[in-house]
Order: structure tokens, then C-alpha cells, then sequence
């Protein structure tokens, strides 16, 4: 059995005990995210310790989004289909609990995975996360993230990659 579980966001998981570190994160889980789930503006996934299942170790977001194909690097740009607007998945948060360090791979793994699983079925042919500071830019640079070239907290991942993954 595996270490960690990977779920939907459900009333039994303990939000208000979830500490990243980050206040405004913390404050997302335990009183918006919810209400993000119920209005469709967000899926929220948590990953819970397997015998801990109301616990929350970390936690991401995923909604659709577009981006610019004029916003793209050439290279990338050259290889998507000619349309203005590119369907994209967006990583809007992510984080993990202190108590936890090692996971923040785990989470991002298992956004990639769905991800790629849910753009078989409704295409999108990047990933975009925004990362709110240096570090968030340096922990998804680790995953082959790169910034946009004229807003380098926006990073992108193209779909193709994140299949290799
Ligand atoms: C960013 C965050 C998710 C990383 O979680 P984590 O559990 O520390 O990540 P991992 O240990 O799985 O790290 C994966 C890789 O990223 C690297 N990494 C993690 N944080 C990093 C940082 N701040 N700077 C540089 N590299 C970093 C790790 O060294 C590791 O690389 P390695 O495999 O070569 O050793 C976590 O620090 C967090 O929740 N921060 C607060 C919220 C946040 O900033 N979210 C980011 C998006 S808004």
C-alpha cells in the first residue's frame, strides 16, 4: 500500500489545520476552496498520509485556462496548432503542509499525471502554473517549467513534455 493518498477535496479532510506557510495559502484551503469547487472556478485535489486520511499533507488546483500562442516562445509556438488562443491547463496552487517536506514532488507529479490524463479527453496543449516567488520559479524550473518570456512568473510546461514525464 502506498504512503499517500491523492483525492478530491471532501468535507471529512481537516483544512483548517493545513499550515504551508504561507497565510494567504493556508487561508485559500480552510475558506475559499471549497466554495472554488462547488462554483467549477477550481478542482481541488489533497494528498492525505494513507492512515491519516483526514489529514491534509498538501494540496493543488487545476482549472482550464488559455494563453496566448503570441505569449510562447517561437520554438513551442512553431510546433502548436494556429489559433490565438491555446488551450491550457492552469496549476493555480500548489503546497504542502511543514510537517511534510518531500512531498511538494508528489503533488506536482500527480497534477501532471491528471493533467495529462484529462487533456486526452478535453485537448490542452500546455500546463501553466503561476509561481508567487523565486522559489516557486526554482521548484518548477526542477520539472522542466519555464518562464514566460515577458512574465517570468508565469511558467509553462508544453503537454507533449509532461507526457514523457
Ligand atoms: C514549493 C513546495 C511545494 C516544495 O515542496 P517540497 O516538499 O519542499 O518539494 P520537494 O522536496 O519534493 O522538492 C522537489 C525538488 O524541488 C526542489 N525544491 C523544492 N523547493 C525548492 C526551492 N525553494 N528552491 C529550489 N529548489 C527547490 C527540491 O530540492 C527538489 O529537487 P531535487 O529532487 O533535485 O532534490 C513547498 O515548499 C511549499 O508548499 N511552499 C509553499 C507554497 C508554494 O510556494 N507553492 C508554490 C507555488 S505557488
Amino acid at each position: 500500500m502506498s504512503e499517500f493518498i491523492c483525492q478530491t477535496l471532501r468535507k471529512h479532510h481537516d483544512r483548517r489545520h493545513f499550515n504551508c506557510g504561507v497565510p494567504v495559502l493556508n487561508d485559500y484551503l480552510a475558506k475559499v476552496a471549497g466554495q472554488d469547487v462547488k462554483r467549477k472556478a477550481a478542482a481541488v485535489f489533497v494528498l492525505s498520509p494513507t492512515a491519516e486520511p483526514n489529514r491534509i499533507a498538501g494540496f493543488y488546483t487545476l482549472c482550464s485556462t488559455s494563453i496566448e500562442l503570441s505569449s510562447l516562445p517561437d520554438d513551442l509556438a512553431r510546433r502548436l496548432a494556429r489559433y490565438p488562443d491555446v488551450p491550457a491547463i492552469l496549476i493555480g496552487r500548489l503546497a504542502r503542509d511543514l510537517s511534510f517536506p518531500g512531498v511538494g514532488s508528489l503533488l506536482l507529479s500527480d497534477a501532471l499525471t491528471r493533467s495529462v490524463r484529462v487533456a486526452s479527453e478535453i485537448a490542452a496543449s500546455v500546463i501553466v502554473v503561476d509561481s508567487k516567488d523565486e522559489a516557486a520559479v526554482r521548484f518548477y524550473s526542477k520539472f522542466g517549467f519555464l518562464s514566460l518570456p515577458k512574465l517570468p512568473h508565469r511558467m509553462f510546461l508544453p503537454m507533449a513534455t509532461a507526457e514523457k514525464l
